[in-house]
């Protein structure tokens, strides 16, 4: 079992709103909650209830309006942004809904991009590249365009890119949304797997029950609130 105890996320208080000319709509409010490192939670709750938001905001692709988000005690938004882009890449795994793959890059090139950000990580990046691939189960497909593949298939590509950096933070949004059932436990599988060998904190944004009943913590938004359920 991966160690548990050490904050990995903190998040105080955060609201956000975005302004649409003279009128701002606030879709988080009062969200407060703390995860340690190794823990999973699934995140739940009605379509437009801001869980696309809250999971932006908790991968640094946003920044709250007020409160504030803490990634290993960290304030992200404290430092510069290209430090900011330094520290997500290497910390923080962002599964897309639907899976965000350059089309013009094969399937190892996906997976690859990530470690090309950091010159120190070159050497072992090729090969920790093929490790992911294969372990997608994708071995075969190493070399397609992402066109080429089906959506559970890039839904998997997107897992490992998200893994190639071994993000402390992994974050999924939807991940099983687009798949057929049996896939969708293939995908579900392999996240969790990844997060009990790598110890990596999981944050998972869903509408499937099914998925939502593997984790023992369960957070609900309702209208932009948050609680524990
Ligand atoms: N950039 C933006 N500008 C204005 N409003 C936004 C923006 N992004 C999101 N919203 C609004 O915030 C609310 C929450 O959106 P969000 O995408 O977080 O919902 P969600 O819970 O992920 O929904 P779904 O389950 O349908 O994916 C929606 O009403 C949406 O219109
Ligand atoms: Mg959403």
């Amino acid at each position: 079992m991966p160690e548990t105890g050490r904050s990995a996320l903190r998040v105080d208080d955060v609201e956000k709103s975005f302004r649409s000319g003279e009128t701002a709509v606030t879709v988080l409010r009062d969200v407060t909650f703390e995860l340690a490192s190794g823990e999973a939670v699934v995140v739940t709750g009605p379509s437009g209830s801001g869980k696309s938001t809250l999971l932006h905001l908790l991968g640094l692709l946003d920044r709250p309006t007020a409160g504030r988000v803490r990634i290993g005690g960290l304030d992200p938004w404290g430092l510069d942004k290209e430090e900011r882009a330094r520290f997500r890449n290497r910390s923080v795994g962002f599964v897309f809904q639907d899976a965000h793959l350059l089309p013009q890059y094969s399937v190892f090139e996906n997976v690859l991009l990530p470690a090309l950000a950091f010159s120190d990580r070159a050497a072992g990046a090729a090969g920790r590249a093929e490790e992911l691939v294969a372990r997608v189960g994708l071995a075969h497909r190493r070399d397609h365009r992402p066109a080429a593949l089906s959506g559970g298939e890039r839904q998997r590509v997107a897992v490992a890119r998200a893994l190639m950096n071994s993000p402390t933070l992994l974050l999924c949004d939807e991940p099983t949304g687009s798949l057929d059932a049996t896939t969708a436990e293939t995908v579900a599988d392999l996240l969790f797997e990844l997060h009990r060998d790598r110890a990596a904190t999981l944050v998972v944004v869903t509408h499937s029950d099914e998925l939502a009943g593997r984790f023992q913590r369960r957070l609900e938004l309702r209208e932009g609130r948050c609680s524990e359920v």
